[in-house]
This record gives structure tokens, C-alpha cells and sequence, in this order.
């Protein structure tokens, strides 16, 4: 069953009890085959692709995270704007990576406990994949972690103040503003954030907000 199919529960998850992580790994394991909902490109016009290219800036030869790249839609567009660089796509699901590209390196595992040396990427970001890493504190703490000192996050999420808006899996999170920054700022010299939409010209309805980080 995909899990937008599930039915709601009014009890939220808080706790990653191995059954839960088996779970939300089967789950993802399963949505690979859904293109639709769960797309291997996405439109380089798309304004979150800017954010994160801007936010990134010129980072050369350096290591970039994909931190829940799903099929790797966004680490292709860092790739092609920065062919030098080596940009990691990391999912817990492995069918997902089965769609990321030759040229980006791939890593399967949980960015609650991510497989990568402290301070080894110059700058590292999540899109749309917090949101389900159920213990939210442990998954900045790892990703901040893996990023070295005056390196650059970007997570794109969920506004908490929308919840209700979309159908979710009981495990997933959406994030008030201040929540988030306040868990990047125990690691990050500077944190802010902005409401984003799908288009720089469009006013942002308040759905998605990027958290933009400085190590
Ligand atoms: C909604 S998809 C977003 C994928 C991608 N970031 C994008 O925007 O196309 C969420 C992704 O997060 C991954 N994910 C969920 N929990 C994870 C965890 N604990 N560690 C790493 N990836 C995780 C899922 O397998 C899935 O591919």
C-alpha cells in the first residue's frame, strides 16, 4: 500500500520504534514504481532548485549531500551546475537510488545515522525528506554533523502552520518556522528562512518554507 493510501490516525508518531522504521522503509521501498507521485526530474525553472543553487553558491570541486534524495531529481541539477563536484545521493529507500544517475555517487542509508565522516561535504541539503525522519532533533544533529564549518544547509519542508492542507503518512512532520531554525542553531553560526513557492513570481502561499543554514 502506498502510504498516502493509509488510512489517517489522529495519533501522531513520535517515536522511530524499529517497527515504525521498518515501515517507513518498506513504504518507500515500494513507492520507487510510483512515478507520479514520486518523480525522477523535476523542472530546473522550479524555484526550490534555485534556492538550493544560490544558497550552495560556488562550491567548485567540493562534496555536496543530497541528504533523502529519492530519485535524485535535485543532485542532478546540482551535478550539471557543478560538474566538478562530487554530489552524494543518500536515501534509505535502494529502489529509489536505482533511478539517480551514473555520475552522482549513491548511498543508501538513514540520515539519522549517516554514513559519512564529520565535517566531509562543503554543504548538504534535504527536500521533502525530514519530514520523515520521525526523530527531527537527531536528524539535524546528523545532518549538520557531516557538514564542515562555514559550509552551507538548505532543508526545504512543510509549513506546521498548513498541516491538514495535503494527505500524510502517520509518521510524517511538518515543521513551524522558529522550531526548525531553533534546532539548526545548536549547531550553525547563521540560520534564516523564507516562505518559497513552485515559482520565483508567484507569492508564496505558505506550504513550503526553505531553512537556509551557514555551518
Ligand atoms: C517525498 S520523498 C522526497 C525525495 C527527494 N528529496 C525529492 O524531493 O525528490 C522523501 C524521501 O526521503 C527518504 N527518506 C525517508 N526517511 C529517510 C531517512 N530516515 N533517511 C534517509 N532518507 C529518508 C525516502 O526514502 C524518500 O525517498
Amino acid at each position: 500500500m502506498k502510504f498516502f493510501e493509509r488510512p489517517f490516525s489522529k495519533k501522531k508518531l513520535t517515536e522511530l520504534t524499529p517497527d515504525l522504521a521498518a515501515e517507513i522503509r518498506r513504504s518507500f521501498e515500494d513507492s520507487a514504481a510510483d512515478e507520479e507521485h514520486f518523480p525522477s526530474t523535476i523542472d530546473p525553472r522550479i524555484y526550490h532548485v534555485k534556492v538550493i543553487l544560490d544558497w550552495l553558491g560556488d562550491i567548485g570541486g567540493g562534496r555536496v549531500l543530497d541528504v533523502g534524495c529519492g530519485k535524485g531529481r535535485f543532485a542532478r541539477l546540482v551535478k550539471e551546475r557543478h560538474p566538478a563536484a562530487t554530489v552524494v545521493a543518500m536515501d534509505l529507500a535502494v529502489s529509489m537510488l536505482g533511478y539517480a544517475d551514473a555520475n552522482l555517487a549513491r548511498a543508501a542509508g538513514s540520515m539519522l545515522d549517516l554514513p559519512f565522516a564529520a565535517g566531509s561535504f562543503d554543504g548538504a541539503y534535504a527536500t521533502e525528506s525530514l519530514e520523515h525522519a520521525v526523530d527531527i532533533e537527531r536528524a539535524v544533529g546528523e545532518i549538520c554533523r557531516v557538514v564542515k564549518a562555514g559550509g552551507r544547509i538548505v532543508v526545504i519542508d512543510k509549513n506546521a502552520a498548513h498541516w491538514g492542507k495535503l494527505k500524510t503518512p502517520q509518521w510524517e512532520k511538518w515543521f513551524h518556522d522558529e522550531e526548525l531554525k531553533k534546532l539548526l542553531r545548536r549547531h550553525c553560526s547563521h540560520v534564516e528562512s523564507k516562505p518559497i513557492s513552485y515559482w520565483e513570481d508567484v507569492e508564496p502561499d505558505g506550504l513550503f518554507l526553505a531553512w537556509l543554514a551557514v555551518r
